[in-house]
């Protein structure tokens, strides 16, 4: 049996992972190069955009949560399209590199669990991240923090993976499924829309949307 990281070996991970790979590895695939991680990147950013939507407004940005922004890729991007985005991330590297890059996001260094605003956000979205938490307990208060930060008719968008059940990938990933998400978010508000696959190589991982209505 494949031993689980903690959380602290985790954060630990990620923050080492951050220092040591380019700006896509890191976040991306790390035994992609370049060239396919940019297009991974590239595949997710419009999918993102589907569900976030194809206009941007200067005097009404929307106002967007890139919940485990890592180096911020999608935060900048979305940014520069004219959204008002804040990236957070638990990594201390990640938060760092992305003040420098700089580019409109409003980077914070905290957990998914621990972020709190006095305002409500347009989309929340989440990219590979959610399986990334180990521990079952906090894997539950990050997912319902940030279901309580989208406005209602607002979205939450996390990729995760579609089957029904669970799935433990190795030391450092726990994949939950429909039975797992599908339940809670409807006791926090949130209608299931969709799953749809990244389709990308042979990712099994995809976008659950969730429109909140209560
Ligand atoms: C696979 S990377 C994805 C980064 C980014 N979403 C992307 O696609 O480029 C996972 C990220 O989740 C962050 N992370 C893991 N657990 C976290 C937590 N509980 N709170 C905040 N960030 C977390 C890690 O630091 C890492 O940057």
């Amino acid at each position: 049996m494949t031993l689980r990281l903690t959380d602290a070996e985790v954060s630990k991970f990620w923050n080492d992972r951050h220092q040591r790979e380019s700006d896509l590895k890191s976040g991306g695939h790390v035994s992609y190069d370049e060239a396919t991680n940019t297009m991974f990147y590239l595949r997710r950013l419009s999918m993102l955009m589907d569900r976030i939507g194809l206009q941007s407004n200067p005097v009404a940005p929307l106002y967007l949560l890139d919940a485990g922004c890592g180096k911020g890729y999608f935060s900048r991007e979305l940014a520069k399209f004219g959204h008002q985005v804040d990236g957070i991330d638990r990594s201390e590297a990640a938060i760092a590199q992305c003040r420098e890059q700089g580019g409109g996001p409003r980077y914070h260094q905290t957990g998914l669990a621990d972020w709190r605003t006095p305002w409500l956000y347009d989309a929340v979205f989440t990219v590979d991240v959610l399986f990334h938490i180990m521990d079952d307990v906090e894997w539950e208060r990050a997912t319902r923090n940030l279901a309580s930060l989208v406005r209602l008719g607002g979205k939450l968008i996390i990729g995760d993976w579609g089957q029904d059940n669970d799935h433990v990938f190795g030391s450092y990933q726990i994949c939950r499924g429909r039975d797992t998400y599908l339940p809670l978010l409807d006791a926090c508000g949130m209608r299931f829309d969709s799953w749809e696959p990244y389709r990308f190589r042979r990712s099994p991982i995809g976008f659950y949307t969730f429109t909140r209505i209560g």
